[in-house]
């Protein structure tokens, strides 16, 4: 069975208050405005994740790459950061075994441990390398820009280790590159140095790049079958190329969080997964959310103004014991996305033990899968209830095919969204700043002015510390 999204409880009735079903087959026209700038975009080539999903050719190269791994690595270290580490750490914790790091080798079937470094936090780097065994460590350095201070600084300290520990040989066998085709200084000293390098195709952006090399090697390294996650990605597009708005799961998703942003203030955007093995989901879909809509619109008048919706990651049924009380009873601000599976092949029975004890006698017999699927529906009833707009992305189960779909699924969505909201998905003008002051701070040549205006800015006030 393929995703389904259940909208009910986004729509009056079920949600009192919320927009009805004739206000949302009214966005119709503003469905077709976006499904057609998406469409164009993709049409003459500037739009390229839709396409990953068909490449067999690329699936096939990824495994085969990746089975070099397996009984030879015990460790894969992926150095990158955004939308560079987000989907590799996603596709690790939902596609592997749990806890797939802390297994041994027989557990693992011979393919190694994922560590994704993503943050420069010494302690975590220094923790993570003090562990490796050089000679049996694929070092893969993933940059779409190959120009990233994180991941750069990242690759000069490994590089410097595996160098000083087996020499030039050692460098070319443990790393891996996955960049920009041309452009960019790993691709540089991938030439130089005879390093293996992966393409980030150039219409791919950062955090749309999952279903290309930077989401896949790291996958086939460690045992995924990404043929099978783009054949769930290419049925996934299928669906959400449809022009229909109500036929087309993706664009049903987007139009509905657009509508209560714009229409009733619920600008924040919660994305609940019912399902530990999906919750990496939430910090993928929050940068894929926030990097691609927060953004300033040009006004017809000339002038500017500042969109994009607030997406915040949940997990049920922990977070019921956290932010559910927020969604609940705070601010008329919030749209709630549930994800729910079927059972799962591996379901745990509860005991009837202590049935003189009303607070447990009602959970013996039943499993522990019950108790969170029940927990998941009543919260989503219980907020509609309350004039709480929510929606459920049923995955029925989570294995390759059906984490292709939902990250097309999303992928799709956002880019609707990015039309809807008037705005440039693909792009992310916001951070350069923070990055030139870095350069400055850095004294990076080229970069004296930023550094200058950095310096400008009020220092800390002594009297504003307490
Ligand atoms: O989505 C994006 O484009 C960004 O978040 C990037 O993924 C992130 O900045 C890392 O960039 P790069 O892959 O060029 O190192």
């Amino acid at each position: 069975m393929p995703i389904a999204y259940d909208y009910t409880n986004m729509l009056a009735p079920a949600c009192a208050g919320a927009p009805t079903v004739a206000d949302l087959d009214a966005c119709a026209a503003d469905f077709a405005r976006a499904h057609a700038q998406v469409a164009a975009l993709v049409a003459d080539g500037t739009l390229g994740f839709p396409h990953l999903a068909d490449d067999a050719a690329l699936a096939r190269a990824m495994m085969a790459e990746g089975a070099t791994c397996r009984g030879a690595v015990d460790d894969v270290v992926l150095l990158g950061i955004g939308g560079s580490a987000l989907g590799p750490a996603l596709l690790r914790d939902a596609l592997r075994p749990h806890a797939w790091n802390a297994l041994d080798a027989h557990a693992r079937d011979g393919w190694p441990r994922l560590h994704v470094l993503e943050n420069v936090d010494p302690v975590t780097i220094a923790a993570t390398l003090a562990r490796l065994d050089l000679a049996r460590t694929r070092v893969l350095v993933t940059s779409k820009s190959g120009g990233t201070a994180e991941t750069l600084a990242q690759y000069l300290v490994l590089r410097d280790l595996v160098e000083r520990h087996g020499g030039h040989d050692l460098v070319r066998r443990a790393f891996r590159f996955v960049t920009d085709p041309a452009k960019g200084a790993l691709r540089a000293i991938a030439r130089a140095d005879g390093i293996v390098a992966f393409d980030v195709p150039p219409n791919v952006g950062g955090r749309f790049s999952v279903l290309s090399p930077v989401g896949l090697l790291p996958a086939a390294c460690i045992g995924i079958d990404v043929a099978a996650l783009l054949a769930g990605a290419a049925a996934m597009r299928d669906r959400a190329v449809v022009p229909v708005l109500r036929r087309n799961p993706a664009a049903l998703f987007a139009v509905l969080q657009w509508l209560h942003d714009v229409r009733t203030g619920r600008r924040i955007h919660v994305l609940m997964p019912y399902v530990d093995a999906l919750r990496n989901l939430g910090p993928w879909f929050v940068q894929l959310w926030a990097e691609s809509l927060g953004k300033v619109r040009r006004t017809p008048g000339g002038g500017t103004e500042h969109v994009g919706p607030t997406p915040v990651p949940a997990l049920g049924a922990t977070d019921q014991h956290a932010q559910v009380q927020l969604f609940m009873e705070g601010p008329h601000d919030k749209t709630v996305t549930f994800l729910g599976m079927d059972r799962p092949a591996t379901d745990v029975a509860i005991p009837s033990l202590h049935g003189e004890h009303a607070d447990l006698a009602y959970l013996g017999g039943r499993t522990v899968f019950d108790l969170l699927d029940a927990e998941r529906r009543a919260t989503a009833g219980a907020l509609a209830s309350r004039g709480r707009p929510n929606g459920t992305l049923h995955v029925p189960v989570v294995d390759a095919p059906h984490v292709g779909e939902l990250l097309m699924f999303l992928e799709y969505a956002t880019a609707y969204a990015g039309a809807l909201y008037g705005i440039d998905a693909f792009d992310q003008p916001g951070v350069e700043l923070g990055k030139k002051f870095t350069f400055g701070i850095f004294g990076r040549p080229g970069f004296e002015g930023d550094r200058a205006a950095f310096d400008a800015l009020p220092t800390a006030d002594p009297a504003l510390r307490a």
